[in-house]
């Protein structure tokens, strides 16, 4: 068991160490008061307690006590609306809109506010420009978790949210390290969800961390809290998602979708947003139909193949697990003869979108298959359908919803397990 932990990184250690092999940080190594506390409890016969109980009738159903957000898309990914006592930890890249979605669902309710990113002045331009209430809406700069906690419990009645924008700007008096080292991460946490419960606030934490992961200190508060939330979209791109990655009182599997625009985030309900050029056949191109939570979505997979003067050909994936493209190629060489090792290749989803869900594999092959032949895919065609290692196409999730919904919105044909059993057919297309 580790006795000293990094302040910084959370890297453990059973003896003292001058610098932190994990961070490189000096002097970071400090004997944990957790450990201490642990050791001292375990040493120590508890008094018994006794047994507490209370009716399941009597207790109110979640349902009934949600807290909506303003936003419909915001809602429908968190379950309905927010929970009293329920504690999200939203995450995302610095700059995609964290604090934006959160003052526009927030600022027209009875919320707390705690900023450490910017000033009571900013905050307030910010709302003014949203155009958006803020009657009850309280701001605050405070940063030591404890003096919030306290101040909050004199305010309880007056707010129903807090918001800590962000977890890593604010830090607790009983932790070393700085704000922002996983110690303080945890630290803080811990007791704003002590605070969440004991109060019936809901609380919402902000996290900044990337892709990349060069910030990541936030994933490890995931287990802590009952819902994690990443608002996820690309710098390039206006179209942001939201997805939750753990929901104790509601679904994992919706994504709420959003434009950013001059006034703000707005909502996006139409499935075709993805798709500017509908009409077009193109080289390289395929539709693919997914589902994400309740609704059927359709995105655009572009896909380049060039003759590749390099010894070991390039494969650039953006919008799609890398390692499943590469799978998805192995299968294409084996079944479909092609030298795909003479040619690089090149894989994006318009619109900086990432398509999580394997109704894509199908579509990933068909818009190789046009780039390699220098052919268009049959126009209006829509392929959707799962591709397994021995090239046999797949029924997917909800496969049936998603044909109907696209031939209500005018595609001609879609390409599916229900008309195609392997690759091998795809050959007949192009
Ligand atoms: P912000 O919410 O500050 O990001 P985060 O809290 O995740 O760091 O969003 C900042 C970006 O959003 C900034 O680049 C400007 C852009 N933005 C708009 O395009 N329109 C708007 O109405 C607002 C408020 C921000
Ligand atoms: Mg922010």
């Amino acid at each position: 068991m580790a006795f000293f932990i990094c302040t910084q990184c959370g890297y453990g250690s059973a003896s003292w160490l001058g610098r932190c092999p994990n961070c490189g940080e000096f002097n970071t190594l400090k004997e944990t008061p957790a450990y201490l506390r642990d050791t001292e409890k375990s040493s120590k016969k508890e008094e018994v307690k006794k047994l507490s109980f209370t009716s399941l009738n009597k207790i109110q159903s979640l349902k009934k006590s949600r807290l909506r957000t303003g936003l419909f898309e915001f809602d429908r990914v968190l379950g309905g609306g927010l929970i009293l006592g329920e504690v999200v930890l939203l995450t995302g890249e610095p700059g995609v809109g964290k604090s934006t979605l959160l003052l526009q669902s927030f600022a027209p309710l009875a919320a707390l506010y705690i900023s450490g990113e910017e000033s009571a002045e900013q905050i307030k331009g910010r709302i003014d420009r949203l155009r958006l209430k803020k009657n009850n809406f309280l701001f605050s700069d405070t940063l030591q978790v404890e003096g919030i906690i306290d101040g909050l419990e004199e305010i309880k009645d007056k707010v129903n949210l807090l918001i800590i924008d962000s977890i890593q700007t604010v830090y607790s008096n009983q932790s070393d390290g700085t704000p922002g080292s996983v110690s303080q991460l945890k630290e803080s946490a811990l007791k704003l969800i002590g605070a969440a419960k004991r109060l019936k606030i809901a609380v919402i934490i902000v996290g900044h961390i990337t892709k990349s992961g060069e910030i990541a200190g936030p994933k490890t508060l995931e287990h802590l809290v009952d819902c994690v939330l990443n608002f996820e979209g690309e710098k390039v791109s206006n179209f942001r998602l939201l997805r939750a990655g753990k929901n104790r009182f509601g679904p994992t599997d919706e994504i709420g979708i959003f434009e950013m625009k001059d006034f703000g985030l707005s909502e996006v309900t139409n499935p075709l947003i993805f798709l500017d050029r509908l009409e077009k056949s193109e080289v390289g191109k395929a539709i693919v139909g997914a589902t994400e939570g309740k609704r059927s979505l359709f995105f655009e997979i572009q896909t380049l193949a060039v003759p590749s003067v390099l010894a070991i050909p390039r494969r650039v994936v953006k919008g799609l697990d890398y390692n499943k493209v590469l799978l998805l190629l192995a299968v294409v060489r084996k079944y479909l003869s092609h030298p795909l090792d003479k040619f690089d290749i090149y894989v994006n989803v318009v619109g900086g979108v990432n398509i999580k869900s394997t109704a894509s594999d199908l579509g990933l092959i068909a818009s190789l298959l046009s780039s390699l032949k220098n052919l268009p895919l049959p126009n209006k065609s829509l392929f959707i359908g799962e591709v397994g290692l021995l090239g046999e196409i797949r029924n997917v999730y909800q496969q049936e919803k998603i044909i109907k919904e696209a031939n209500r919105l005018g595609f001609k044909t879609s390409y599916s397990s229900s008309n195609l059993s392997h690759i091998k057919m795809l050959k007949n297309l192009i």
